[in-house]
């Protein structure tokens, strides 16, 4: 039979997930199709229930959802308990409902892929301290990654996620500023940049040194100022494309255990947004 997965959301839209997992199906001759379907928060767990009866084999999550949705599911693996987020679900044979979190992975992934290993053993600054910020800064760590130094608008913040993470450190706008050309890893992943939200820089990139790889998980744009900026000093740039890829091809092999191609897609998504 026919199998189908959908992404949830509120708005749903804009997401590029249906046209990506349909190509991946397509591409892989899986009988199956992925739906977009809008989802406001006093409807979330009925929307839950009904995907399950329905038979829908597995779901991405996706804002205003990502946490709203764990008191409905069965299971989480490790990443979604860390991030106390879900943007996958997994619906097993008999019914359990699984959430994990792709995102920080998905980042990781993408990193590797544009750069290899060149930044492990280097030290790591993460800009920004919310979710996004939190399951890279995990993903880093487990992978390899490290010390990861945070450095956040609202420093308490920053404070408090340092401690969960082992070597991690705080630095204020103004020390980070001035020890950029300390880190071999910087990631950006504030709104400050993104199209239409807020323009500008969440820190001056002034001592950004050449070589050093500066990701921004931002993708529309797909070249923010921070990343512009960065470039002309010689940094090695990464836009969000490719984490927005690889955390969809995640949640595609956890629902397939076939791994998707993705720089095809990476491509194909950047002409899509202009690039
Ligand atoms: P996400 O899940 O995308 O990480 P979030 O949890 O709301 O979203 O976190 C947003 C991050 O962007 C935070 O680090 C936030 O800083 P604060 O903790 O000080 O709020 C950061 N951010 C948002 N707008 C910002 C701005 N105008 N300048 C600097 N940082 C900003």
């Amino acid at each position: 039979m026919k199998k189908w997965y959908a992404v949830i959301g509120d708005p749903i839209a804009q997401s590029m997930s249906p046209n990506m997992h349909e190509f991946w199906f397509n591409e892989e001759n899986m009988d199956a199709t992925y739906i977009p379907i809008h989802v406001t928060a006093d409807q979330l767990r009925e929307v839950v229930e009904g995907l399950k009866n329905l038979g829908c084999s597995g779901w991405n999550v996706t804002v205003p959802h990502k946490s709203a949705i764990i008191p409905f599911l069965n299971q989480l693996d490790s990443s979604a308990r860390q991030m106390n987020a879900v943007n996958t679900v997994h619906v097993l044979e008999d019914g359990t409902l699984v959430g994990s979190n792709t995102d920080g992975r998905g980042f990781v992934r993408s990193l590797e892929e544009a750069t290899g290993e060149q930044c492990k053993d280097k030290k790591v600054l993460v800009i920004g301290a919310g979710g996004a910020a939190r399951g890279i800064a995990f993903a880093l760590q487990s992978a390899g990654y490290g010390p990861i130094f945070f450095t956040n608008r609202t420093l308490e913040k920053a404070e408090q996620l340092a401690t969960e993470l082992t070597e991690s450190m705080v630095l204020s706008t103004a020390e980070a500023e001035l020890a950029l050309s300390e880190f071999g890893l910087i990631v950006q992943t504030t709104s400050v940049g993104m199209n239409f939200a807020q323009n500008g820089m969440p820190l001056n990139p002034e001592n950004v040194s050449e070589g050093t790889v500066v990701a921004d998980i931002i993708y529309n744009p797909l070249e923010t100022e921070f990343l512009t900026e960065s470039r002309k000093r010689g940094a090695h740039t990464l836009n969000g494309v490719g984490m927005f890829v690889h955390q969809g091809a995640l949640a595609f092999e956890t629902w397939t255990e076939v791994r998707p191609k993705t720089g095809f897609m990476i491509e194909k998504i950047t002409t899509t947004l202009g690039g």
